[in-house]
């Protein structure tokens, strides 16, 4: 049997990808390899959101150039965001690829699979259709990642993703229930919606299938045995009142909000061309505290953008404090080919980047803490998933804030139980069992 590596890079969207990838790949007869050296056809699903990402990459691409030249048999295959940036241009800097396509042409893959059907040359990068109709490997039974959109009509000036995942598509609300009571009746009660701009979805839709994100919301609370929806990312622009109203009234959709503020400093987010201003954000954040006062929120945060300066960055750390944020992702600004930012004059010098993040990190990690800190003595519902990574006599699973629990006695997979927190990290609830459990 033929065999195939893959690795994935980027965000949960590619993740997610890489499940259709893979199940293209074993539809097609192959098998799965334990490393790319025992593989005969090895796949990238690859990111270029940051430098950084483009470089992991390249390390892992040459080493499977290697391994071709001792193996001519060997095919390399290249998917993904960064292959969508190169295009055809690909095959000039790295002639040993054999086939590449982009982030909406992944059915492409099931032709050059097929038997006798490898392709001409070329890079595959129109948008053929959603891959929701392509078979599917998932990583877990009992939770499941759920497009609904794809691309990005925002233009923020840092970003390439536009440029890689194209223009906003909404898939039709049909579809997106029609997958949604599949993977119910398959037996997932977790669903993550995902999209680049997950709560602007419905509005390229034709007038008469229209809905918006707080009616598809609602839909997906109605479908029976889907206990908990969560979604990334929304963007703060388009969190309006129906989507607050839709999350509070619910039951299934956590109480947990991924809202990625950028920066704090309202200079900096016109430059960004984020569309909100300081104020406004902090004013969406009470109108969602006001409809949920427990909602875990979360945020992405830049440092070191073009102009940036220390005042720019305290305003970051003082709009952190006035949240009081759950958890953040932070990055440090990376120019990007053909964006807006990488041609700004003042862009702010490395050491700079690196002391702000480090001082902002340290902030996130005292908020991570004390906001965990509130909860113990609380009984939190967590999502069992099987075994700790670290001490195999506990079990792990997730509360409905997505906050990760150890916990003991053990309790079967995929089942909900109620956990009462008897100790925190910044990282993680602990605590106990606190009724007996249902076997699922
Ligand atoms: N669509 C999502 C996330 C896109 S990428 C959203 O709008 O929220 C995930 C995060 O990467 C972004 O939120 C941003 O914080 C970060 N990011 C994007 N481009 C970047 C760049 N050029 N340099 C550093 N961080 C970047
Ligand atoms: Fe990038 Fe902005 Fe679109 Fe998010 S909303 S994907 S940061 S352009
Ligand atoms: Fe990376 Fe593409 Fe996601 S650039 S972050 S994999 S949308």
């Amino acid at each position: 049997m033929r065999r195939y590596h893959l690795t994935t890079y980027g965000c949960q969207m590619n993740a997610h990808d890489s499940e259709r990838i893979k199940g293209l790949l074993e539809s097609s007869g192959l098998g799965e390899a334990a490393s790319q050296d025992e593989a005969d056809v090895i796949v990238f699903n690859t990111c270029t959101i940051r430098e950084k990402a483009d470089g992991r990459f390249l390390q892992n691409l040459m080493h499977a150039r290697a391994q071709k030249a001792r193996d001519p048999e060997k095919r390399i295959v290249v998917g993904g965001c960064w292959s969508e940036s190169l295009k055809d241009e690909l095959f000039a800097e790295y002639p040993f690829v054999d086939f590449a396509f982009g982030p909406g042409s992944i059915a492409r893959l099931g032709d050059f699979l097929a038997p006798g059907g490898e392709l001409p040359r070329g890079h595959f990068s129109t948008f053929d259709a959603f891959a929701g109709d392509l078979p599917m490997h998932r990583a877990r039974p009992f939770s499941a990642w759920l497009q609904i959109s794809m691309g990005c009509n925002s233009v923020c000036s840092y970003c390439i993703v536009p440029a890689v995942r194209g223009r906003e598509r909404s898939r039709p609300l049909e579809d997106v229930l029609s997958e949604a009571r599949r993977l119910a009746d398959d037996g997932v009660s977790e669903l993550t919606l995902l999209g680049q701009n997950v709560n602007s979805y419905g509005r390229d839709l034709p007038l008469t299938g229209r809905v918006s994100f707080a009616e598809l919301l609602r839909r997906l609370d109605a479908v029976p045995g889907i206990d908990r929806i969560r979604f990334t990312s929304p963007h703060p622009k388009d969190m309006r009142a129906d989507v607050i109203a839709a999350m509070a009234e619910c039951p299934a959709v956590c109480e947990a909000l991924h809202l990625p503020l950028q920066s704090g400093s309202t200079r900096i987010l016109k430059a960004m061309r984020r569309t909100y201003s300081r104020e406004r954000y902090l004013a969406l954040v009470d109108r969602l505290r006001d409809a949920m006062p427990d909602v875990a929120l979360t945020t992405d945060i830049i440092v070191g953008f073009p102009g940036e300066t220390e005042d720019d960055f305290a305003a970051t750390l003082d709009v952190y404090d006035t949240v009081g944020f759950d958890h953040a992702f932070t990055f440090i600004y990376s120019p990007r080919r053909g964006t807006e930012a990488a041609g700004m004059a003042d862009q702010v010098p490395e050491p700079v980047k690196h002391e702000r993040l480090e001082r902002l990190v340290e902030r996130v990690q005292a908020h991570a803490r004390h906001r965990n800190a509130r909860l113990v003595g609380s009984v939190q519902e967590v999502l069992v998933e099987g075994p700790s990574r670290t001490d195999p006599d506990t079990h792990r699973g997730r509360a409905r804030s997505g906050k990760t629990v150890i916990f003991s006695p053990g309790a079967a997979v995929g089942a909900a139980v109620p956990v009462r927190v008897e100790a925190v990290t910044s990282q993680t609830l602990r605590g106990t069992v606190e009724a007996p459990v249902a076997v699922a």
